[in-house]
């Protein structure tokens, strides 16, 4: 079998249209402007890379995108300050602070002190608590965009079981609550496996949908696939390159020749789930401003 080549890109970019719409639609029918504000702290370049990105994209779909720069020297005070004017700010509906941050603040924290209605990651302990108690405000980016992902490609979620490998809070806890749901691309049988997983082959080769989110490039082989299963794979780890004008190329986890042979369909890195993230995030931030009118 070669598997069909699942095209992240395309989808991201119709789930970004569909915003774009609904932004204008909600400006016209209500006089204001969704927006985000993303919060970094220090010069890391790859995360002002990202922020710059998540900017541009709110701005692309006729929102607000705006970025507090702060020094690497910011002092715990002074960041929680800054969320606290940011949580007052009627005009700001989605605060998102970079991960990570440095070494002396403290990011749990940080994600408690912005307002949960603005908490756009998903990753306030109360949106977390309503994700999983089936009454989801809002689901982190990425595992939103694994889900849409599946529907988009008319794969049956309902019933099938579904093995996530990793357990962070970011992927592979919110994804299994969003697929343990009842709605639309839901109702799996979910299995998480991590490094305590006694025999992951085991594990992943009994998986109709296997989801890999470990960072670890190579650690998903083709025989750990089974036939026909769906391969979604949501490492991006960068790796050394001297080929490449950056010096480096994105990996995913998965050894993308020998599962392609194996599955039925299978995301690429890059070009999978990577550009569904900030398309869910811009999401997220227009179902906030969506719910200060409802
Ligand atoms: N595409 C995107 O937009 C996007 C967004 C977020 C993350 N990512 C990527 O997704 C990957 C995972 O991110 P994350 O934040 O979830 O990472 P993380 O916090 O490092 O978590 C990795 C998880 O994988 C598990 N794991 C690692 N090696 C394993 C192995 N050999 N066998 C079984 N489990 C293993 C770990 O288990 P333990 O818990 O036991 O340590 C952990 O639960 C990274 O490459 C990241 O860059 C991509």
């Amino acid at each position: 079998m070669t598997a069909r080549i699942i095209d992240g890109k395309a989808i991201a970019s119709k789930v970004r249209e569909e915003i774009a719409t609904e932004v204008a639609e909600f400006k016209q029918k209500h006089g204001f402007t969704p927006g985000i504000t993303v919060v970094i702290v220090g010069d890391d370049p790859a995360s002002h890379v990202y922020v710059r990105n998540k900017e541009r994209a709110a701005q692309q779909v006729g929102m607000n995108g705006a970025v507090v720069k702060l020094s690497a020297e910011t002092t715990r005070e002074q960041l929680l300050q800054t969320v606290s004017d940011l949580n007052g700010d009627a005009s700001v509906h989605g605060i998102l602070v970079q991960i990570p941050l440095p070494d002396h603040l403290d990011e749990d924290e940080i994600v408690r002190a912005i307002d949960p209605r603005k908490d756009v990651d998903g990753l306030h302990p109360e949106n977390v608590g309503l994700l999983f108690s089936g009454q989801t405000r809002f689901a982190p980016a990425t595992p939103q965009g694994v889900q849409r992902i599946l529907v988009e490609e008319g794969v049956e979620v309902r019933g099938a079981h579904v093995v996530i490998v990793g357990r962070s809070n970011l992927v592979g806890k919110p994804l299994a609550g969003l697929l343990l749901g009842r709605g639309e691309g839901a109702n799996a049988t979910v299995t998480i496996c991590h490094t305590g997983t006694k025999d992951l082959a085991a594990e992943t080769r009994r998986a109709d949908v296997l989801v890999s989110a470990t960072g670890i490039p190579g650690s998903i082989t083709g025989e750990m696939v089974k036939p026909g299963a769906v391969v979604i794979d949501v490492g991006t780890t960068r790796v050394e390159d001297a080929s490449r004008k950056s010096g480096y190329r994105l990996a995913g986890d998965v050894l993308f020749d020998e599962a392609a042979k194996v599955a039925s369909a299978i995301t690429p890195v890059p070009g999978g789930v990577g550009p569904m993230t900030i398309a869910m995030l811009l999401h997220n931030v227009l179902l906030s401003a969506k719910s200060t009118v409802a």
